[in-house]
């Protein structure tokens, strides 16, 4: 089923949390590589392209995924109130920490007002420029919130299997397939 329950997850909620969790980890450990590449290395240029093209689509996705949420139900969030409401703040700091990542990705890139070729398919114009030390301040802003997201996502990810080895319930499985009925 494609639409979320108050019990589950539909499948396109499910696919993309997957494929996100799966990009914030490869950006993550990409951008830090970058950070070591001498001038002349061919990856010197070429990680940075790699790393902001699928940095826009995961902006893109995480829109869509937005959208989604609203349009669908989400799934009330199992176990003891204080892990139901830390699931809840939880899941909403990770979002925030999401955009402001990319946002400030963006802001770095664009600071000099140059627009982003995303797989040289099409460009995102450059649209707020001229912030003083625009490079620099979001630069800082995107090392911190980055760390801070992958940070979350490991103690997130640490919850989730508390929920499966520990408590015993669905929090996990309703993550990985789609069905109403979870014994
Ligand atoms: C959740 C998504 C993202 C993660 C986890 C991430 C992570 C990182 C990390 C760890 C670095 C190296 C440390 C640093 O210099 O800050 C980095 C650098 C960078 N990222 Fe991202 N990034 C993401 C999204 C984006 C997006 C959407 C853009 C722009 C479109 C972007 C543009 C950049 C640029 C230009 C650098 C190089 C900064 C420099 O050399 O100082 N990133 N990113
Ligand atoms: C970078 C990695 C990750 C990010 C950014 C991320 C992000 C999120 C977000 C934002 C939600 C809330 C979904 C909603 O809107 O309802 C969520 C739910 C969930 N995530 Fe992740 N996640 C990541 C990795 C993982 C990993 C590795 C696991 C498992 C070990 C996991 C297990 C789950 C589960 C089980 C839920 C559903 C929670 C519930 O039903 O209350 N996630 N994740």
């Amino acid at each position: 089923m494609i639409k979320n329950t108050t019990a589950s997850y539909g499948w396109l909620a499910i696919a993309i949390h997957w494929l996100s969790a799966l990009l914030v980890i490869g950006l993550f450990a990409l951008g830090y590589w970058m950070l070591t590449l001498s001038y002349y290395d061919p990856w010197y240029r070429l990680g940075p392209w790699w790393h902001k093209s699928i940095g826009i689509s995961l902006l893109l996705l995480t829109l869509v995924r937005s959208a989604w949420k609203f349009y669908t139900v989400s799934p009330k969030p199992l176990g003891a109130s204080w892990e139901q409401k830390g699931a809840r703040w939880g899941h909403g700091i990770i979002y925030a920490l999401l955009f402001v990542t990319m946002i400030s990705g963006y802001l770095i890139s664009t600071a000099d007002g140059r627009g982003i070729s995303v797989f040289d398919w099409f460009e995102v114009p450059a649209l707020i420029t001229g912030i003083p030390n625009q490079e620099d301040i979001a630069g800082e802003v995107h090392w911190y919130s980055a760390l801070a997201l992958v940070i979350a996502a490991a103690g997130h990810a640490l919850a989730a299997l508390k929920h499966h080895f520990i408590n015993r319930d669905a929090t996990l499985k309703r993550m990985l397939v789609s069905k109403t009925d979870h014994d």
